[in-house]
């Protein structure tokens, strides 16, 4: 039992939702992702949704030092302990959502807690992909490593009806692709994992 815990291990994954809304259904990727990983489909994974719509609004004011703001510092810290990210964020107005800047933007402020992290970014919205591809881009300067594929792109409109109306997953096709680009992040990410320690 020992040996098998010790050659698989546990990798950390935060999960960051661009969306306030309530019935958010980028957050209902989240929860059927975090699912995934409680009931063992994906082993080896542990899923923790950070709160985003706590933190202040980035003002270079609030840093003391050095120092952040004690929720900031938390959610900082977060980021640096864990071993890849998962965004789930809308697009709004063709960009990325304020929520989600913001926390990028917090974790950015030196040193860095972004650098060198694994991440995969899934997209549920009305029609564009540039919020998406801003996303990655700004993961260029931050230094965070996204997985190129599968790429997870959902059209909230289009028939058929994917989410209930908690925002929860309902689609059975959807929550395939969801787990593939889930056992992707973790592939990659113990890749990268095992890269650092040779
Ligand atoms: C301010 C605002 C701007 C939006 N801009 C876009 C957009 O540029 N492209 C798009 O496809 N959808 C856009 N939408 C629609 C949302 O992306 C869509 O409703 C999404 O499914 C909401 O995600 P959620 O269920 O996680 O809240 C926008 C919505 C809002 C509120």
């Amino acid at each position: 039992m020992g040996s098998e815990m010790e050659e698989k291990p546990v990798i950390k994954v935060v999960a960051l939702c661009g969306s306030l809304r309530k019935a958010s259904t980028n957050r209902g990727i989240i929860r059927a992702a975090m699912k995934m990983c409680t009931e063992s489909e994906i082993q080896g994974m542990e899923m923790e949704e950070l709160d985003l719509s706590k933190l202040p609004m980035l003002n270079v004011d609030l840093e003391v030092n050095g120092t952040y703001p004690p929720l900031v510092e938390e959610f900082r810290r977060k980021i640096r302990e864990a071993d890849a990210v998962f965004f789930a964020t809308p697009d709004y107005n063709y960009s990325v959502t304020p929520i989600l800047k913001n926390a990028l933007d917090w974790a950015s402020r030196p040193p860095n807690a972004w650098a060198d992290k694994p991440a995969a970014v899934a997209s549920v919205q009305a029609s564009s992909r540039s919020g998406q591809y801003h996303l990655r881009q700004i993961g260029v300067f931050l230094d965070i490593h996204f997985i190129n594929k599968p790429e997870f792109f959902v059209n909230s409109v289009l028939p058929p009806k994917k989410f209930d109306v908690n925002g929860d997953l309902i689609d059975e096709d959807l929550r395939q692709r969801l787990l593939e680009m889930l056992l992707a992040l973790k592939a990659f990410t113990l890749r990268l994992i095992k890269g650092k320690s040779q």
